[in-house]
């Protein structure tokens, strides 16, 4: 037992240095989780007064010793929200903290609570239900910063940048596209965690310790008390499966990797080289030596969170990957990486809504920037082909040659004149300046999802419907 007797054994010679006493302690602190799953006390309790209700429901056990329990766990949950509970490691987990706490509270009663149940569909239950109120919350931790975005897209839906590949100027865009482009990005996260919710809404409790049980319980009375869609249908199955866990993870990681993607995008921005957008005060920090820095720390530390909740999902799986049906005390290693995970996810999302709400975009400097870099070569290639009917092939080719002329002048496409456009080509005319300017060049992309002022507009509206 781990209990105060192992104090007298002597601790091992070659692993014991820490360890007043012998393996009992080892072992106590290897196998307790009370220090991590003690979060799941307010599922833990109110999936035991739903067991205690069906089993009273059921006559299994008396409606005096249900009154009973119900009472005890009603008190042990304010104990444990005054902060008047003690956790002992020794009881190892939450499940059992509570059960001895209300035998203390109610008496023999309370050893009737645990009839028809186990601790592997207890923990099944009790995690599943704590991911899914998580998964609710970050339902609307998305929606909050897609709210965010569409409000600074509707803002700059005519504001002129640079569009990028390969970091490189490629053709202009606005800055309301290139927000959209994240709209649509945490949209599909936000998907991700509606479908999620749908496929763990399955109740675990009553699975038992993996066979079922000969007790007439009623689990369809249980999943509706706790608010799932319906009982899971295979019981060992029920307390093997960590896949509400392991969704929960590798949505978190694919919508962090969405947020690193965008502090990328925002250290690169807010640098003075760049000077996109100014971060507000309240999302920046200063240098102790060099007084003119202001650093985008929230977004770099964002960036930073995405390799811990990457590193949860990998670790998850890989407990997973070994382990024989049903349960193995493995599985007790899931809680702390959805628990790490579900942190820092909350807090980048909040950090990245916040960012994004209050930073200033500095229209001016990324007009000047879209405007360089020859970013309407390809408005020049399709007027070739539109208006002198050249192949795109050969059009690309003549624009090639006057953005070879412009960089030996030093100027941009747009400042060349006509006289030295048409020794390239005769067929230009006067008229190619109209799509030279960026303006011009977004307004003409008017193709379904393109960057035309108009177009995201419509695009706007559309999520706004269902935002
Ligand atoms: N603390 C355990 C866990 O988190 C609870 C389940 C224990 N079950 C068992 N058969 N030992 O996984």
């Amino acid at each position: 037992m781990a209990d105060g007797s192992s104090e007298t054994k002597s601790s091992n010679q070659m692993w014991g240095g820490r360890f007043a006493s012998g393996p009992d302690a080892i072992m106590e602190e290897i196998n307790a989780s009370i220090s991590f799953d003690k979060k799941l006390y307010a599922q833990d309790i109110r999936g035991s007064i739903a067991h205690a209700t069906m089993l009273a429901h059921q006559g299994i056990i008396s409606a005096d010793d249900k009154d009973k329990i119900v009472h005890g766990l009603n008190t042990i949950l304010s104990e444990i929200e005054s902060g008047a509970f003690e956790f002992s490691r020794r009881l190892e987990d939450i499940h059992m903290n509570v059960e001895a706490r209300l035998a203390t509270l109610i008496g023999p009663a309370a050893g009737r609570l645990h009839t028809a149940r186990s601790r592997n569909d207890q923990v099944a239950l009790d995690f599943r239900l704590w991911v899914k109120e998580e998964l609710q919350k970050t339902e609307k931790a998305l929606t909050a910063l897609i709210a965010a975005f569409l409000d600074r897209a509707d803002e700059h839906a005519d504001t002129v940048m640079p569009g990028f590949t390969h970091l490189q100027t490629a053709q202009p865009v606005t800055f309301g596209h290139h927000c959209m482009a994240y709209v649509e990005m945490f949209g599909r996260d936000r998907s991700r965690v509606r479908h999620a919710i749908e496929h763990m809404d399955e109740s675990p409790i009553g699975a038992a310790a993996l066979a079922g049980t000969g007790f007439p319980i009623d689990r369809h009375m249980t999943a509706k008390a706790l608010g799932f869609r319906e009982p899971t249908r295979n019981s060992i199955d029920t307390v093997s499966d960590r896949d509400f866990a392991l969704e929960f993870l590798s949505i978190a990681s694919i919508a962090a990797t969405h947020l690193s993607r965008l502090a990328e995008e925002i250290v690169i921005w807010s640098t003075p080289q760049f000077g996109f957008i100014r971060l507000s005060d309240a999302f920046s920090t200063g240098s102790s030596i060099m007084p003119q820095k202001k650093n985008p720390d929230a977004a770099e530390l964002v960036r930073a969170k995405t390799g811990r909740i990457n590193g949860s999902l990998v670790a998850l799986l890989t407990v997973m990957k070994g382990l024989p049906l049903a349960y193995s005390k493995d599985m007790q290693e899931d809680k702390e990486q959805v628990f790490d995970a579900a942190e820092s996810l909350e807090l980048a999302i909040a950090a990245m809504t916040g960012m994004v709400r209050d930073m200033t975009v500095r229209a001016d400097r990324m007009k000047a920037a879209a405007g360089s870099g020859y970013s309407t070569a390809t408005d020049l290639a399709d007027w070739l082909v539109r208006e002198a009917g050249l192949p795109f092939r050969d059009a690309h080719h003549v624009t090639g040659r006057a953005v070879a002329l412009a960089e030996q002048k030093g100027c941009d496409l747009a400042d060349l004149s006509l006289a030295d456009l048409q020794s390239i080509n005769p067929a230009i005319t006067e008229k190619v300046f109209d799509v030279l300017t960026v303006e011009a060049s977004v307004a003409s992309r008017t193709s379904f999802g393109g960057t035309a002022p108009a177009e995201v507009r419509k695009q706007i509206a559309w999520w706004r419907a269902r935002n």
